[in-house]
Parts: structure tokens; C-alpha cells; sequence
């Protein structure tokens, strides 16, 4: 099997100063790619700046023959999140790869939940991706070409006790990118997801460390490189990886029930069919809003 490389291309990765987008940096940079190491370098509750973990990393890229430069901006704001894209283009002329990784944890139950701590996790999560993206995109659509991977997590896809904030803002960030999905398509755009599990400082507070040891973010790397890559040609798709475990994620939606829109609907008949309303079976997983309404336009009654 021919090794995948990277030669020529140019990654940005935000959060990348440890943990998973650590991994990533090195990988990619391991392989070839000219990579941004973004990091802002606050707590991992998203409080104070520091330079030094994204210059770490950038040192040991260095260190091993690689390239790479460093940003310290937040993604969390627009003006911050395009000079994160810019020092891409200012530094090697182009962006081919964006890894919207960078993350925070504010964990608390729904009523004991501040709205500050909600809207910070919302502002890392959600709209560092979006602007990121944002400012990512143009340059990519320009040229034809990009790979850009965002990250979500089992707490949004499949919910988690006190991670509101945290599972609104991943579960986002996948119909983010299930929209920036179509809109790339025609310019050689693809834009995917990854459901990681690593232990790194954001789990370190709930995994026991035994667990931690196993799941490293080394094995998280190659899916996520893997997505980075020219061979992966899947938009929109949502891929878990960690431990060793690597497996696709969808949203699927069952056959259905069409009643006669003429004859009237009631709860009553609803509740009569719920069983075969629920039933997944012979199901279909949707490539656009447009093909869900084509199918639902196609059946009715
Ligand atoms: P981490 O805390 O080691 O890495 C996150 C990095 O993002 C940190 O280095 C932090 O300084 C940086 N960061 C935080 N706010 C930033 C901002 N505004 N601008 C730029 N950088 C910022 O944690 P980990 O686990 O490596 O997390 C990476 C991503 O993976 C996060 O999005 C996280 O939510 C997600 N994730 C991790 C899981 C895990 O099992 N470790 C599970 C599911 C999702």
C-alpha cells in the first residue's frame, strides 16, 4: 500500500498546541503537508491565552525535518478566525486542509448551566468552526480544492448528562457541515466530520487514567488524516474513530407512513401507525434536504 502524502499541500489545524490537533499536526506534517498550528492556549475551560503550546508543537514538527509556523489567535471571533486563514495564504501561499478541532469543555446540568458558560462553549464550538470555514472556503472554492474536517462528539450525536452547551454546539457544527457538504461540491469542497475519543485534558477529568493510556489521540490521527487527504473523496459524512475503533455515523430515516392528505390526519391515526412511523427499516440516509422533500413529494398521498 503506497504511504499517503502531503507534499505541496498546506494545513491549518486550530487547537492543535495538544491533544487530538496535536496529532494531526504531526501526522500531516510527517507526511509532507506545511502546517498552521493554531492554538490560543487558554484553560480548558476557554479562560487566558498562551503561546507556548502552539510553538511546542511547532518546535517538534521543526525538529523532525517538517514545516510549520505558529497562530495564536481564538477561533471564537471573525477578525481572529480569517487571520488564523491568512497566516496560511501569507505564509505558503494557499490553503488545502482545514482541521476545525479547537475546543473547550463548561460542563454543567441544564438549570445549573450560566448562559455565559452556554454562549462560550457555543462561540468556541459552533462559531469557530463557521468562521473558520468561513474564511477558509473562498480560497478553497478559488482553486478547486480543499478537505475541511470539523469535529463533533458523541455528546451531540448521541447525547451526554451535562453537556447541553457542549451537544448543541457539536450537533451544529454536523449540520455545518452538512450544508458546507453542498455547496462544495461543485468546487472540489468536501467537508466532513469526526467523532474522536482520546484521552487528552478535556477527558482527563472523567476518564480514569488506564482508559486515558488507551485511547490515545494517535489513533484518532489516521481517519482524520486519512479524511484530509486527495483519496478521500466523501463529503458530508460523519466517521467516529478512537482506541483502535474506526466506524461511520448517519442520520437515517425510515420509509414512513403516508396518509391521505384529503381524508384528514388526527393524533388518533398517528398513534395507531407510531409503531411503523419509528420502524427504520428499508430506510434511507438523506444526501440533501432537497432528495428528503423529493421522496416525501414522490409518495403522497
Ligand atoms: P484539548 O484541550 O487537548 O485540545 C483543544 C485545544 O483547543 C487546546 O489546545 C486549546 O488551547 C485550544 N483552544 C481552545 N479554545 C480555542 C480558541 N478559541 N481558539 C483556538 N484554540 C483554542 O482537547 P482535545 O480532546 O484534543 O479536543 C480536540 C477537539 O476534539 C475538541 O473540539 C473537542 O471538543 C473534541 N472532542 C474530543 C473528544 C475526546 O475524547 N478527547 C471527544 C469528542 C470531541
Amino acid at each position: 500500500m503506497s504511504e499517503l502524502r502531503f507534499d505541496g499541500k498546506v494545513a491549518v489545524i486550530t487547537g492543535a498546541g495538544g491533544g487530538l490537533g496535536e496529532a494531526y499536526a504531526l501526522m500531516l506534517a510527517g507526511r509532507g503537508a506545511r502546517v498552521v498550528v493554531n492554538d490560543l492556549g487558554g484553560t480548558f475551560d476557554g479562560k487566558g491565552s498562551d503561546s507556548t503550546p502552539a510553538q511546542k508543537v511547532v518546535d517538534q514538527i521543526k525538529a523532525a525535518g517538517g514545516e510549520a509556523i505558529a497562530n495564536y489567535e481564538s477561533v471564537s471571533e471573525w477578525e481572529s478566525a480569517q487571520k488564523i486563514i491568512q497566516a496560511a495564504v501569507d505564509s505558503y501561499g494557499k490553503i488545502d486542509i482545514l482541521i476545525n478541532n479547537a475546543g473547550i469543555l463548561r460542563d454543567k446540568s441544564l438549570l445549573k448551566m450560566e448562559i455565559a458558560d452556554y454562549l462560550k462553549v457555543i462561540e468556541v464550538h459552533l462559531h469557530g468552526t463557521f468562521f473558520c470555514t468561513k474564511a477558509a472556503f473562498g480560497p478553497m472554492r478559488e482553486q478547486g480544492y480543499g478537505r475541511i474536517v470539523s469535529t463533533a462528539s458523541a455528546a451531540g450525536v448521541y447525547g451526554n448528562f451535562g453537556q447541553t452547551n457542549y451537544g448543541a454546539a457539536k450537533m451544529g457544527i454536523v449540520g455545518l457541515m452538512n450544508c458546507v457538504c453542498q455547496e462544495g461540491a461543485r468546487y472540489g469542497v468536501l467537508a466532513n466530520t469526526v467523532v474522536p475519543t482520546a484521552g487528552t485534558r478535556l477527558t482527563a477529568t472523567v476518564m480514569p487514567p488506564d482508559v486515558v493510556d488507551k485511547v490515545k489521540p494517535e489513533y484518532v490521527a489516521p481517519m482524520v488524516v486519512y479524511m484530509c487527504s486527495e483519496k478521500f473523496q466523501e463529503s458530508g459524512k460523519i466517521f467516529t474513530a478512537g482506541g483502535g475503533y474506526f466506524s461511520r455515523a448517519a442520520i437515517v430515516e425510515g420509509p414512513g407512513v403516508f396518509f391521505d392528505t384529503e381524508a384528514g390526519i388526527t393524533p388518533d391515526m398517528i398513534a395507531g401507525k407510531i409503531e411503523q412511523i419509528s420502524a427504520l427499516e428499508g430506510g434511507s440516509e438523506y444526501d440533501s434536504a432537497m432528495d428528503q422533500t423529493g421522496y416525501v413529494l414522490s409518495k403522497m398521498i
